[in-house]
């Protein structure tokens, strides 16, 4: 366990990154190529990470590893109530339908939520904020007992999933590091909220 610590330590060490090589360009293929040879382990998973970083172009949003971890499973949630929503869709049950859709609808939590998680990514929250917003019409939907209307709103919905996807990635840091690029403390009692 005491090895499984110092190891993770290390590797937080190891692969910390310093804001300001945040912005500088990737390195040329030239530089790749006079790479060192017999790199240890942990230099080996370092720049796997750093391949990945390169060629994955989304806007990262910086989050501690907590908070990475609560966005994961606030995301499997997301899907777990799309999921929801079709199945009840399916069945003409449209109290399961906003059941469903209650877990992606806005809420002040919600949106202080969206608020620190996209503290240090410009446009990341109005994304948030926005695809709640679009959710809403889910349940507002169900209310006229319109299937087409319900996939309608859905579908919005979803829209909002893939545009937020498919422009930022998750991009985890330290405290000090989160602090720095947000200019705001973390709030660590907002992941203790389940
Ligand atoms: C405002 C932005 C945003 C919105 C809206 C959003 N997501 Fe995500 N989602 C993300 C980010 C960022 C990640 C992490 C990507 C990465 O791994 O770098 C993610 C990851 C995921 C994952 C992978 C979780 C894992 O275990 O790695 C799933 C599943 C997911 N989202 C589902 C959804 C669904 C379904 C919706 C809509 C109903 C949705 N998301 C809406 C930003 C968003």
């Amino acid at each position: 366990m005491k090895y499984i610590i110092i190891l993770a330590a290390l590797l937080t060490l190891a692969c910390d990154h310093k804001p300001e090589a945040r912005t500088s360009p990737a390195p040329k293929p030239e530089t790749q190529a006079t790479k060192e040879p017999a790199a240890p382990p942990m230099d080996e998973r370092c720049s796997a990470l750093q391949q990945l970083a390169e060629m994955d172009p989304r806007t990262p949003v910086p989050l501690q590893p907590m908070m990475a971890w609560h966005q994961k499973q606030n995301m499997m949630e997301h899907l777990e109530a799309i999921q929801g929503i079709t199945k009840a869709l399916a069945e003409d049950d449209w109290e399961g339908v906003q059941a469903s859709s209650k877990l992606i609808e806005s809420s002040p939590q919600m949106a202080q939520m969206c608020q620190h998680m996209g503290a240090g990514a410009e446009g990341f929250t109005e994304l948030a904020l926005e695809f709640h917003k679009r959710a809403d019409k889910i349940g507002e939907a169900a209310e006229t007992k319109d299937t087409k209307e319900v996939l309608r709103a859905t579908t919005h919905t979803l829209e909002a999933c893939t545009s937020c996807h498919a422009a930022y990635k998750q991009d985890i840091v330290d405290a000090a590091t989160w602090t720095k690029l947000t200019g705001s403390a973390h709030q660590p009692s907002m992941h203790h909220v389940h």
